[in-house]
């Protein structure tokens, strides 16, 4: 899709485009007020009074990262409510740590929570696909006050029509088995693979596969159920 270019849903009165470095600030709040109650994110970031700081700090190095990269979509409806940020991952592109280029900029924004992230990657990074070019969700959100109206479901179908047309596989961490339930009817599956946290949630890894493509070109990574 060209920078710029949007589409909108008759039934829903919003609209989904690619995110431009101008809507840093409103993607930071709008993932960090998503995120404030999720299971992952209270492991991570665990009370504190400079939670809320380094919560909203590992958003907006992510933002900026995905951004840059082209993969941070919007929905307005007016305003941005809802935002995802897709990395590019694969064999020469991994999107975790020790790879990840931003790791300087994410240490310095969550002080002393970074070690709890680290942790989080590392559990992350022992069962992310690597033989396999994908699209990489790490976080989706929708401001809270607008959830269950459809923008999470519009957003991501958005870009699952984009990889579809690309060949491209898509791969998440879902935090939650409602989340899983969202992404099973956008037709991701499910992997072997299940993340358990010391003393904390599970993540449920999940991979799918481009409509239309035949399996040979779009081969199921390793452990896929
Ligand atoms: C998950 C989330 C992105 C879904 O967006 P949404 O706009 O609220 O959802 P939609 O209205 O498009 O509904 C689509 C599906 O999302 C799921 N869903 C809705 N609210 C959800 C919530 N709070 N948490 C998880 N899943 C939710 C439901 O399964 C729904 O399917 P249903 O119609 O069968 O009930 C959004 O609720 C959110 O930001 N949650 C908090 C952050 C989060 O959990 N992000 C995803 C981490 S994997």
């Amino acid at each position: 899709m060209k920078k710029g270019s949007a589409i909108s849903d008759p039934d829903l009165p919003a609209l989904v485009r690619r995110a431009r470095p101008d809507d840093i600030d409103r993607i930071t709040m709008v993932l960090d007020a998503a995120f404030s109650d999720d299971p992952v994110s209270r492991w991570v970031f665990p009370e504190h009074p400079q939670r809320d700081r380094w919560h909203r700090g590992m958003f907006r190095v992510f933002a900026e990262w995905s951004i840059m990269t082209g993969g941070a979509y919007v929905a307005e409806a007016p305003d941005i409510d809802a935002a995802a940020l897709w990395i590019p991952a694969g064999p020469d592109t991994l999107a975790v740590p020790p790879q990840f280029p931003y790791l300087p900029d994410l240490q310095q924004a969550l002080g002393p929570a970074y070690p709890r992230f680290v942790a989080l990657f590392e559990h992350m990074d022992v069962v992310h696909p690597r033989d396999v070019d994908h699209a990489y969700l790490p976080f989706i959100g929708v401001l809270p006050e607008c959830q269950d109206h459809g923008l999470g479901r519009l957003l991501m179908r958005h870009r699952l029509d984009e990889l579809d047309k690309a060949g491209t596989p898509a791969y998440l961490e879902a935090t939650s088995l409602r989340a899983v339930s969202l992404y099973e009817h956008l037709g991701f599956d499910r992997t072997r693979a299940c993340i358990r946290l010391d003393q904390g949630p599970a993540l449920w890894p999940m991979w799918r596969r481009p409509y239309g493509i035949e399996p040979e070109a779009a081969p199921d990574p390793p452990g896929r159920a």
